[in-house]
């Protein structure tokens, strides 16, 4: 089904008489494709009968914004990149802590879906300082554009399949199994040190003095100016020295490496530079 550029600006003017929803945050390829999408599931062959849809049925707005977060995550996505991460960046980050007596920790899940990436991260630093993590005062921000992904996310509740990464250990370490539902939970312990809010990466203001921003499979649906933003929020966002990580077919682009160290390419994690460092 192909949507002509003409029909998509209806379809964005018309959303943003009818709601608060941007729909220039997003590449216009990515956009199309889902909406082709929708209008499959409806059956509706040419993009006009959509439009009159839309027109009479408001509502339909909101299932077209579901279409377009798409809140596809599980637990330890791409595990290289965890382990990685655990030894490049969390292990040196407490152990930096602890030598200056810095008791806070504060971390971002940018785009954190129902959860499964800030309970990876919470679980990663339970493994990491053990019986010492009372001694520090954590925060992992988990912020989405998607009120209904956070609701699912606050529950905490999950399928196996979203689980089929992590440790058979760590299942019984960090969840309780329910079998007449058939789902994990995760501990209470795990979910104490994640907040999760709504934020919208490009629009809102950023949060400030952060250690490490994981912002993964977010980027690659942004226009590239809306990247752009999104990126120079990040950067505001991180105390110097912190750490900054993609989604692994996601690339900082040439004009942000004046601003940011690799670290590791294929974890794609980034650091950022002092200021009186920035090339
Ligand atoms: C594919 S999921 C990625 C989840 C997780 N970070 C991961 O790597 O598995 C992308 C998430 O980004 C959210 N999102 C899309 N646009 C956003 C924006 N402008 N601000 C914040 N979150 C956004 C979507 O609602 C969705 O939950």
């Amino acid at each position: 089904m192909y949507i002509q550029q003409h029909e998509l600006e209806q379809l964005k003017k018309l959303l943003r008489r009818l709601t608060s929803l941007d729909l220039s945050l997003y590449k216009d390829r990515f956009i199309k494709r889902r909406i082709a999408i929708r209008m499959n599931s409806l059956g509706f062959q040419s993009f006009y009968e959509y439009l009159e849809y839309v027109r009479r049925n408001p509502n339909e707005v909101y299932n077209l914004f579901d279409n377009l977060t798409i809140n596809v995550s599980f637990f330890f996505r791409d595990p290289m990149v965890w382990s990685t991460t655990y030894r490049k960046v969390l292990k040196p980050l407490t152990e930096y802590k602890s030598s200056r007596r810095s008791r806070s920790i504060r971390i971002w899940s940018a785009g954190c879906a129902r959860g499964e990436e800030p309970y990876s991260i919470s679980i990663l630093l339970h493994e990491a300082l053990g019986s010492e993590l009372g001694g520090f005062t954590i925060t992992i921000f988990a912020t989405d554009i998607d009120p209904k992904a956070l609701e699912q996310a606050k529950k905490g509740e999950y399928t196996p399949q979203a689980l089929d990464n992590v440790p058979r250990m760590w299942l019984r370490k960090y969840f309780v199994y329910d079998p007449v539902r058939g789902v994990y939970k995760i501990k209470s312990h795990v979910k104490r040190i994640v907040k999760f809010m709504l934020h919208d990466v490009v629009n809102d203001p950023p949060l400030s003095q952060i250690d490490i921003i994981f912002c993964r499979y977010l980027l690659i649906y942004l226009a590239r100016d809306m990247q752009q933003k999104a990126l120079m929020n990040f950067l505001k966002a991180l105390r110097e020295g912190g750490y900054l990580i993609l989604g692994s077919a996601e690339f900082l682009p040439e004009e942000m490496h004046r601003y940011f160290e690799v670290i590791d390419l294929k974890a794609r994690i980034y650091r950022k530079r002092t200021i009186g460092k920035y090339l």
